[in-house]
């Protein structure tokens, strides 16, 4: 079992220190092995995503990655951190990214479209000066999208909410016109059509409301934030980066937290849900998902980070989720 682990800058790699120990505890056959990518990557080998760190995940059984930005990179044209990231996740054509939002009585999925839309339409500039950037989609990129969202909303409580703007955007119309289609062979699943503002709006007014929603790559990155708002913030907020292919990738929401990096005290649980999605998603390790969320859990109870109230810095989580998980350990045998 091979995991390629990227830590990326900024708090990814505070947190993916974490993550190691707890993979090690639960898979302790499984080989890790660390790639530079993002600006770690630009500054040791001019490129956010070198050709090494690209084949490594190729050939591994699940990638982990912590997140990428620097103030010094991010802003400019030029190849970024981010722009190493978004070819990862092509390369490896993750199409679905699932990120999971729970808390009290809300228990809902987002499946946002992750190698297409406007993150990866054209851009650039016209000669008159007018700057672009294109939103644009096949309906085939659509449709594997939304066959999974039903796929995963039938394994769940039946009901998916399919998110765009048809009433302004013709790669919308297309959209639903899709997502129609699709529901035909799904007659279990319950649909719904929501234009995006309105469901930003029922997101915050009754997150309980929804089950599965599908939506576009941008519109699922900014409705994913708002969810994880409600249910706890941007430290616990886990995802999954999955396709058709064996080899998933799996990262937290947030990004490299620029404001607490280098104070050890961000909160480690959204890279270690990440890697319970690993387990779940990526590694078919139902038992050791569990048990690392139960570990996670626990210790969010006892003594949390300072995003959640409490005085634990990134390193004593971790250090309780490890031991927490060797107590444990008979339950995931
Ligand atoms: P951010 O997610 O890094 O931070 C937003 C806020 O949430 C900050 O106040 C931060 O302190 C807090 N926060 C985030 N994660 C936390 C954690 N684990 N524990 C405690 N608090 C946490 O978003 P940003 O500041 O807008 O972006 C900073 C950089 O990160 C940018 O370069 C951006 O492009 C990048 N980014 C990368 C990813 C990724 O790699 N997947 C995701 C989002 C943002
Ligand atoms: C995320 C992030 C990235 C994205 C940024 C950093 C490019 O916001 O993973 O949610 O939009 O995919
Ligand atoms: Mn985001």
């Amino acid at each position: 079992m091979r995991i390629v682990c990227l830590p990326g800058d900024g708090i990814g790699m505070e947190v993916m220190a974490e993550a190691v120990k707890s993979v090690a505890v639960l898979l302790p056959e499984a080989r890790l092995e660390e790639r530079p990518l993002g600006a770690a990557a630009i500054e040791r080998h001019g490129d956010p995503l070198p050709a090494d760190t690209l084949e490594a995940c190729l050939g591994a059984d699940a990638v982990l990655m912590g997140a990428v930005g620097s103030s010094l990179y991010s802003w400019r044209d030029g190849p970024n951190p981010e722009d190493g990231m978004f070819r990862l996740r092509r390369e490896l054509d993750v199409y679905a990214n699932l990120r999971p939002s729970t808390a009290g009585g809300i228990d809902l999925l987002i499946v946002r479209e992750l190698v297409g839309g406007l993150y990866f339409g054209g851009r650039g500039v016209e000669p008159d000066g007018t700057v672009f950037d294109r939103l644009e989609y096949h309906p085939a990129q659509v449709r594997r999208l939304v066959r999974r969202s039903f796929e995963l909303a039938g394994e769940r409580r039946g009901r998916l909410t399919s998110v765009d703007k048809a009433n302004v955007l013709t790669t919308s119309r297309m959209w639903r016109r899709v997502v129609d289609e699709v529901a035909a062979e799904y007659p279990a699943v319950e649909v719904e059509h929501l234009l995006v503002d309105t469901a930003a709006m029922r997101l915050v007014e009754d997150p309980t409301a929804f089950d599965v929603i599908v939506t576009e790559n941008t519109f699922g990155d900014i409705l994913s934030d708002v969810a994880a708002a409600l249910t706890g913030g941007l430290g616990v907020a886990a995802s999954a980066c999955v396709g058709d292919a064996r080899v998933g990738l799996f990262e937290p929401v947030h990004g490299t937290a620029p404001d607490i990096a280098g104070r050890g005290i961000a909160n480690p649980t959204a890279m270690l849900l990440s890697v319970a999605l690993m387990f779940r998603f990526g590694l078919d390790r139902p038992a050791e998902a569990e048990a690392l969320e139960r570990a996670v859990a626990a210790a969010r109870a006892e003594s949390p980070t300072a995003d959640e109230g409490g005085t634990a810095t990134t390193r004593m989580f971790g250090d309780r989720v490890v031991s927490l998980l060797r107590h444990d350990g008979a339950a995931v045998a």
